[in-house]
């Protein structure tokens, strides 16, 4: 039988939950207090302030899935840093390797033999030759479509309507009426992005063809599924398709992988061998150490070696602290101890039967809701059916039903991704704690059922 959310009921379970929230956190209440004094909005970083409480709750530690915070309150935690933490809260063979090369140097402006393990197994994993060491995601990016400029001598960049892939201005569009604009919150942009960027949905191939077809676009940027609007998989053919357009109109192809490495020890990328010019991620990579990578293949780099080392260090590319010591240690440990198989072997299991307990909870109350996984990702929607773009993802947004839904989860003990219904599988994480979800979640739906 087919239930419907009861609308009127979200604002009364909201206000119920709030009050909950506040009584359960009177320290974090403070702190934030204070921190609104000396902090923009509360917080180090803008997007601390978007958890579905009236505050944020301030960390004490995270350690494997758990975190606590100030008020001894513990948590679930599949957020895991919003993938930063993927594979865990301060793993031991990570915090093991940052402790001995802490006391070794961190930052020297010389390479260090690590990083030549680190190209090497990225280059076995990703099959691309060559690799670079850089701080964010962000950086892997912007350094990315620079170098795709370099290499063809064209200004455009292309990118899926809705994406993410970090604070870069090109790629902060979406795709309205045909026409790029800048996406919602993006103020502040330099220039009418549609100067710089030409955008289609995903999955739609005839579009993608005749914003390739000029010749003028340097670079395809995408994520090979998309994890920003929901997880949104590709049509089956979509990558064969959008490689060959790309290699017929001169376009390169950078996959961001930064999210879908959820898929396995060599991301989407290996699972579906695919042949992308260049590869970009970040995040998890270094166990939650600030530390992103990006790998090329031969003939971009034979197109881009001169320019890149010749005299000038202001080649718009690389930065100071970028392959340090410290980083490549760190992710040197991750891939070599935590980033594995193994850890797959346990985890995705666990994602599957996270996924059912959803899928569970949506057929027996007949809710118009879809759940998808992408490897140890699991997102929820509130769509009848998956979803091909974002735009769809758009035209169903509930912004209440999502926030009562995570505070609901919060305030038992559960965190998920804020601005996602989004949860990842840590190597740390147990049947128990996947169940303990299942629990929550059905209880929260029964609870807003007509
Ligand atoms: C696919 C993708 N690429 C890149 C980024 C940027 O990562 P960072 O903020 O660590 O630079 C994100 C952030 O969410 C992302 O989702």
């Amino acid at each position: 039988m087919t239930r419907r959310i009861h609308r009127d009921r979200i604002k009364g379970l909201l206000a119920v939950e709030e009050r909950r929230f506040v009584k359960d956190h009177p320290r974090s209440k403070r702190l934030f207090k204070r921190a609104e004094s000396v902090l923009l909005a509360g917080v180090p970083m803008n997007w601390m302030i978007r958890w579905a409480g009236p505050f944020p709750i301030f960390a004490k530690e995270g350690k494997g899935a758990r975190v606590t915070d100030v008020d001894g309150n513990e948590y679930i935690d599949f957020c895991l840093g919003d993938t930063g933490s993927m594979f865990g809260h301060s793993p031991k063979p990570v915090v093991d390797a940052v402790i001995r090369q802490v006391r070794k140097g961190i930052t020297m402006m010389l390479p260090t033999e690590d990083s030549i393990w680190v190209g090497e197994e990225l280059g076995r994993r990703f099959g691309l030759p060559y690799w670079q060491v850089v701080m964010t995601a962000t950086d892997a990016n912007r350094y990315s479509i620079r170098l795709a400029r370099m290499a063809t001598r064209r200004k455009k960049i292309l990118v899926v309507s809705g994406c993410y892939h970090g604070s870069l201005d090109e790629a902060l569009v979406s795709l309205e009426g045909g026409k790029v604009v800048p996406r919602a919150g993006n103020s502040g942009a330099p220039v009418d992005p549609a100067l710089t960027t030409k955008a289609v949905q995903f999955n739609d191939l005839a579009g993608l063809k005749r914003a390739l077809a000029p010749g003028d676009v340097a670079c395809v940027l995408a994520e090979p599924a998309m994890t920003n609007h929901g997880v949104i998989l590709p049509d089956a053919g979509y990558h064969d398709e959008l490689r060959r357009l790309t290699r017929r109109y001169g376009t390169l192809l950078i996959l961001d992988e930064t999210h879908t490495l959820s898929c396995g020890v060599g991301g989407y990328t290996k699972e579906h061998h695919l042949e992308p010019d260049v590869i970009t991620m970040g995040k998890p990579l270094a166990g939650g150490v600030p530390v992103a990578a990006y790998g090329i293949s031969q003939a971009v780099s034979d197109r881009i070696y001169e320019e890149i080392i010749h005299d000038e260090d202001e080649t718009g590319v690389g930065g100071t602290l970028s392959g340090n010591a410290l980083a490549v240690a760190a992710m040197r440990a991750t891939l070599e101890k935590v980033y594995t198989q193994k850890s797959f072997d346990r985890m995705l299991p666990l994602s599957e039967r996270f996924t059912q307990g959803i899928e569970q909870t949506i057929s027996d109350y007949g809710l118009p809701w879809y759940v998808t996984r992408l490897g140890i990702r699991v997102e929820y929607g509130f769509l009848p059916r998956p979803p091909r773009n974002a735009a769809e993802v758009d035209s169903f947004m509930d912004p209440d039903l999502e926030r009562l839904m995570h505070l609901m989860a919060l305030n038992r003990g559960i965190l998920l991704t804020p601005f996602h219904n989004m949860a990842l599988i840590c190597p740390y994480t147990t049947r128990r704690d996947v169940d303990r979800h299942t629990e929550v979640f059905r209880e929260s739906v029964a609870s807003m059922l007509d």
